[in-house]
C-alpha cells in the first residue's frame, strides 16, 4: 500500500491508462475498478455530451474510484493549403485501392471544449481528473488531478500548477506523448521522484508485475498500463489491432497519423506519409487522415497505437489481467 493509493481509496497500486477513441470502454474501466485498481476513461475526443454518457454507463458498472481523461487544449496554427494538398497526395494511392473518395477542401475538425468537458467531470462528481498534452488551470478543480510529464522540468510545472500527482510518461508509452521529452521510463521515473513532492505514476513499457514492482523500486508509487489492456476483450479496439499487437515489435513514435507524436505500430501509411513529409498540425492531420484510420480490418491503415512491450500483451479478461498482475507483484517483492 502506497500514500497514492491510500488517497484514491483502491487497493492495488494499477491505474489503467486512458485510451481515447475505441479503446477506452466503460466496461474495461470499470472492470479495473472492480478489481482494486484504478480504472479510467478517455474522453479527449469526446464533447461534453458523451463525457456524461461515459461517466455515466462507468458507474453503472462500478461504484468504485475512477479516472476521467481530457486532453489540454492547444493554440492550433492555421493550415496551410500546400501542407493538405501533399497530405491528399500522400495518401491518394491508398484510397484509390479501397476506392475511397478523394476529399476535397479543408477539413474543419470540431474540438470538444475543455472547459465543457470539465464542467460534467465536476458536475457528476468524479473523484479523479487526469490529463495530458500540457498544464491546465487547475483552480477551482474540485477533485484529484493527475497531470502527464516526460521530463522533470514538466512534472515540476505541473506540480506548481497544483497537481496531487503526476504521471511519467516514458518513452516506451504507447499512444500520444504528453510532453516534449523521450527518456526510458527507467532513468525518467527517478528523476521525476527527485524533482516533485506529489506521487509519481510510472508509465511506459510495463506488461507484468514484476515490472510494477521494479517501477515502484525506483521510487513510483503506482503505474499505468495501457498497451497491457488493449487485447482484453472489455477494450473496444478492432480485432485486427489486437492481433497486430502480438507482433509489434517495430514501434514507432511519429506524427503523421494525428499531427502529434505517438508511439504506434510502424504501418504503410505512417511510412508513405513519413516518406513525403506530408504532415499539418493536430488535430487536422488527424482529420485528414481519419477515413483511412478508420479502416477496422485493416492493420496496415489504422491507427496502431502501442508501447514497446506490446509482443507481451495478454488476451485475457481485464479482471484475470488484474489477478495476474497482482499475483506476479506479489511473488516479485515477497522474500524469498
Ligand atoms: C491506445 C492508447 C491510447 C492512449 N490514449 C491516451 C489518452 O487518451 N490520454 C492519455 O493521457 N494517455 C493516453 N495514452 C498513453 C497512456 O496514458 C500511457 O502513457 C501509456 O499507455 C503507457 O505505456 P504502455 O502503453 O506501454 O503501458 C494512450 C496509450 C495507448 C496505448
Amino acid at each position: 500500500v502506497t500514500h497514492l493509493t491510500e488517497e484514491l481509496g483502491i487497493r492495488l497500486p494499477i491505474v489503467l491508462a486512458p485510451m481515447a477513441g475505441d479503446p477506452s470502454t466503460p466496461q474495461l474501466c470499470a472492470a479495473v475498478s472492480n478489481a482494486g485498481g484504478l480504472g479510467s476513461i478517455g474522453c479527449g475526443y469526446a464533447k461534453a455530451d458523451r463525457v456524461r454518457e461515459l461517466i455515466r454507463a462507468t458507474r453503472a458498472l462500478t461504484d468504485r474510484p475512477f479516472a476521467v481523461n481530457l486532453f489540454v487544449p492547444l493554440a492550433a496554427e492555421a493550415p496551410s493549403p500546400a501542407v493538405v494538398e501533399a497530405v491528399h497526395r500522400a495518401l491518394a494511392p491508398f484510397r484509390a485501392e479501397l476506392g475511397l473518395p478523394e476529399p476535397d477542401g479543408v477539413p474543419q475538425p470540431a474540438e470538444p471544449v475543455w472547459e465543457q468537458q470539465v464542467a460534467v467531470v465536476l458536475d457528476e462528481r468524479v473523484p479523479v481528473l487526469s490529463f495530458t498534452f500540457g498544464v491546465p488551470d487547475l483552480a477551482a478543480l474540485d477533485c484529484f488531478t493527475i497531470g502527464t510529464a516526460t521530463t522533470a522540468a514538466e512534472a515540476v510545472a505541473l506540480e506548481r500548477a497544483g497537481v496531487d500527482a503526476v504521471v511519467a510518461q516514458g518513452a516506451e508509452a504507447g499512444g500520444h506523448r504528453g510532453g516534449e521529452g523521450l527518456i526510458g521510463t527507467m532513468a525518467l521515473v527517478p528523476q521525476v521522484v527527485d524533482a516533485v513532492s506529489v506521487p509519481v505514476v510510472a508509465a511506459g513499457g510495463i506488461m507484468n508485475g514484476a515490472q510494477i514492482a521494479a517501477a515502484i523500486a525506483v521510487g513510483a508509487e503506482a503505474v499505468q498500463l495501457g498497451t497491457a489492456f488493449l487485447a482484453t476483450p472489455e477494450s473496444g479496439a478492432a480485432p485486427a489491432y489486437k492481433r497486430a499487437l502480438r507482433d509489434g515489435f517495430e514501434t514507432v513514435v511519429t506524427a503523421a497519423y494525428t499531427g502529434r507524436p505517438a508511439r504506434a505500430i510502424r504501418t504503410s501509411l505512417i511510412d508513405a506519409l513519413e516518406a513525403a513529409g506530408a504532415r499539418a498540425d493536430y488535430p487536422l492531420q488527424g482529420a485528414l487522415t481519419a477515413d483511412l484510420r478508420a479502416q477496422r480490418d485493416r492493420a496496415d491503415l489504422q491507427l496502431l497505437l502501442a508501447g514497446e512491450g506490446a509482443p507481451l500483451v495478454r488476451e485475457l479478461p481485464a479482471a484475470e489481467l488484474m489477478r495476474e498482475l497482482e499475483r506476479e507483484l506479489v511473488t516479485t517483492t515477497r522474500p524469498a
